[in-house]
């Protein structure tokens, strides 16, 4: 059951597409305040498990501590962070009452989870304007069901995108990009996709391609297929400020950027230079910015990741002016009177300065809607600009988006990434525990920098990450300027890496059906275990493995030096090794706990009981592999339903495209 609360007056977000009528009343659960903002406080009994909030720090439940919707570009996601890109505001209380809560306020909103007390739940916002959705049901997994019903269905990549891609900020030219292409084919390394970041553009203007590094970029385009691989592009938030740049000329022309109170156009700095943000909430803005997708679509390109669309600010020409004047104050003044830290105050405030969103504003309907009111959206809005675009010039065929900055509601036109994680191991089983969290808010297409964006990686900690990488729809090696090489033939023999990249084309067959009956039905890819043996007192404890659809179990090695892992089993299940010799290890292990070894060139994953799944011949990309090569590993007798279709045409149908297979 769901029931809908309105306070004062919402923005509206278009995050349910739902029609739900309005309850009048307050809701049965939590004290709710309107007073001087907005505030909702609700005791949590000691066995309540708190789930959901999507991209965020720490664990699958999140109960302990302090969680704050700000999209930010914060590249160091350490556990004290409160805010990483996203803002996914939905969250169940599961317990001896089992409620959700979608708190649809795009400002910043913070989610006190037992930090401040233990035992409450406290979520607070600036604004008392904002729709809470209440969701009741059986279990929690019903709630997520439930909830995702009426936000609508989750996007659908095209199929290639399951494939495996290379990407590394700091590919500059076409001979950058080939040269990646022939370490993976020379070595027989499967791959799709080499992402380009922001070194193909001209000086960093979106939409625009390097002429003296690229002579022919269409030609570019099609050499690439030719060799089976997509190139995907970036596409930056900000829009370079040049006489010239027509997209600059025609969104100052036509007033698409962001305004200053006094209606000239608010100028942030991030990579270009000074850059105008794109009003992605004005629906003509929105509509022009999509069709500029168009000129790389028209080149040949098939996918996009959208990035700094918190939108980050690196500085704003205001708080350059704020740096001088505490510069030219200090120097003018005596260090008693005025500190040279006063100045370092000023330096350390300038990237993504809440000052700033409070500067610019929204052109909706008319209607000046200042940012900081409606923050948490410009990724979304960024995102189904290119989405709504792509649904309309290309109807026949899917395009790729992934973004970094997210609301819910992007879920319809995209997936996400997890931003400039580490090469730490700690972030292997972060982005572990992030995955059903997204899930229940919408976002399937998703995955995280294998191997870690900052710092430098380690072989093994690259091939760990990669055989978790295995399982997500995104499988993506993306690694920062300036890092130590991260492509997979960069380590010495390439064997163990072209088994564990095999695996996944191996398992593409099983991946895509999960994933399309996940999006087809609004359920879940990624299930915590407790979803799944709800009876099961210890699997709530088992953060660290994921049930994938409703056959397989996975528990990743993310320890250095580990030769295998502890892992709970609910109930009996098939021990399933892929082997680096092309074999497949079986072996029935009884409900309990185990230790499994696994080496670093072994891809686990656990059956369950009576159940089986497809798997293929090795392939070097997507199109390669054979349907004919498909089998069933597993339990005698079991049955699996393998969807499939062309991968490409937005004709999804379970009826047509289901066939049960077995073994
Ligand atoms: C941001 C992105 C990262 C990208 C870099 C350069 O940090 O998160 O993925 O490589 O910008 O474009």
């Amino acid at each position: 059951m769901i029931q809908k609360y309105v306070f004062g007056t919402p923005f509206e977000t278009e995050a349910v597409t739902a029609r739900i009528p309005e309850t009048p009343g307050r809701p049965a659960y939590g004290k709710i305040g309107t007073e001087g903002g907005f505030s909702f406080e609700m005791p949590l009994g000691k066995e309540d498990i708190v789930y959901g909030l999507g991209e965020n720090v720490r664990g699958i439940n999140k109960r302990g501590y302090l969680y704050i919707s700000n999209a930010s570009d914060d590249p160091y996601h350490t556990e004290d962070k409160s805010s990483l890109y996203a803002a996914h505001n939905f969250l169940i209380v599961d317990g001896k009452r089992k409620v959700g809560f979608f708190f649809d306020y795009p400002g910043v909103i913070r989610f006190d989870v037992g930090y401040m007390d233990p035992d409450v739940l406290t979520v607070s916002g600036r604004e008392a304007d904002l729709t809470l959705y209440v969701m009741e049901g059986a279990t929690a997994y019903e709630i997520v069901k439930e909830f995702r019903k009426i936000i609508g269905r989750s996007y659908i990549p095209p199929k290639f995108a399951f494939g495996f891609g290379q990407s590394r900020w700091g590919y500059k030219s076409q001979e950058d990009f080939f040269a990646v292409a022939d370490g993976y084919r020379k070595n027989r390394l499967p791959l799709d996709m080499i992402y380009m970041d922001i070194d193909y553009m001209q000086d960093y203007k979106d939409f625009t391609f390097n002429r003296e590094h690229f002579s022919d970029f269409p030609e570019f385009v099609k050499k690439m297929r030719e060799r089976h691989i997509r190139v995907i592009p970036i596409i930056d938030g900000g829009v370079k400020i040049e006489e010239g740049y027509p997209v600059y000329e025609e969104g100052v022309k036509n007033n698409y950027f962001c305004k200053r109170a006094d209606g000239s156009d608010f100028v942030a700095a991030v990579w270009p230079g000074y850059t105008h943000f794109p009003d992605f909430l004005n629906p003509a803005a929105r509509r022009w910015f999509g069709r500029c997708y168009q000129t790389l679509t028209d080149a040949g390109v098939e996918g996009f990741w959208n990035d700094m669309n918190e939108p980050s600010i690196f500085y704003s020409k205001e708080g350059a002016d704020r740096c001088r004047r505490a510069m030219e104050k200090y120097l003018s003044t005596s260090e008693e009177e005025y500190s040279i830290m006063e100045v370092q105050k000023e330096l350390n405030a300038l990237a993504n300065d809440p000052r700033d969103y409070a500067n610019f504003y929204h052109n909706v309907d008319g209607k000046m809607v200042c940012h900081e009111k409606v923050h948490n959206l410009f990724g979304y809005y960024m995102t189904r600009a290119a989405g709504e675009a792509m649904e309309e010039l290309e109807p026949e065929r899917r395009i790729l988006f992934f973004s970094r900055s997210s609301y819910i509601g992007m879920h319809r036109y995209g997936g996400v990434w997890t931003g400039d994680n580490a090469s730490w191991w700690s972030h292997l089983l972060l982005n572990l525990k992030m995955l059903p969290s997204l899930n229940m808010c919408g976002f399937l297409y998703i995955g995280a920098d294998l191997g870690g964006f900052n710092n430098n990686t380690t072989r093994d900690l690259l091939l760990r990450w990669l055989a978790l990488g295995v399982f997500t729809p995104l499988m993506r090696n993306h690694t920062a300027a300036g890092t130590r090489a991260q492509e997979c033939c960069q380590f010495g023999d390439t064997e163990d890496f072209r088994h564990v990249l095999e695996v996944r084309y191996r398992l593409l067959p099983y991946i895509y059906s999960e994933y399309m009956k996940a999006a087809l039905t609004d359920d879940l890819y990624f299930k915590p275990l407790s979803f799944v043996y709800p009876e099961d007192g210890f699997a709530p404890q088992a953060e660290d493995q994921l049930i994938i659809g409703n056959e397989i179990m996975i528990a990743p090695v993310y320890t250095q030096n580990a030769r295998g892992r502890y892992v709970y089993l609910p109930e009996e299940m098939k021990f399933v090794k892929f082997l680096p010799d092309g074999s497949i290890s079986e072996e029935i292990l009884s409900a309990g706990h185990h230790y499994v070894e696994i080496a670093l060139n072994e891809v686990p994953l656990f059956i369950r009981k009576g159940r089986c799944i497809p798997v293929a011949d090795p392939a070097e990309y997507v199109e390669a592999v054979n349907p004919d090569t498909i089998r069933c590993i597993g339990y005698t007798g079991g049955t699996y339903e393998l969807y499939d279709d062309d991968g490409v045409s937005r004709e999804y149908d379970l009826e047509t495209h289901v066939r049960v297979i077995g073994m």
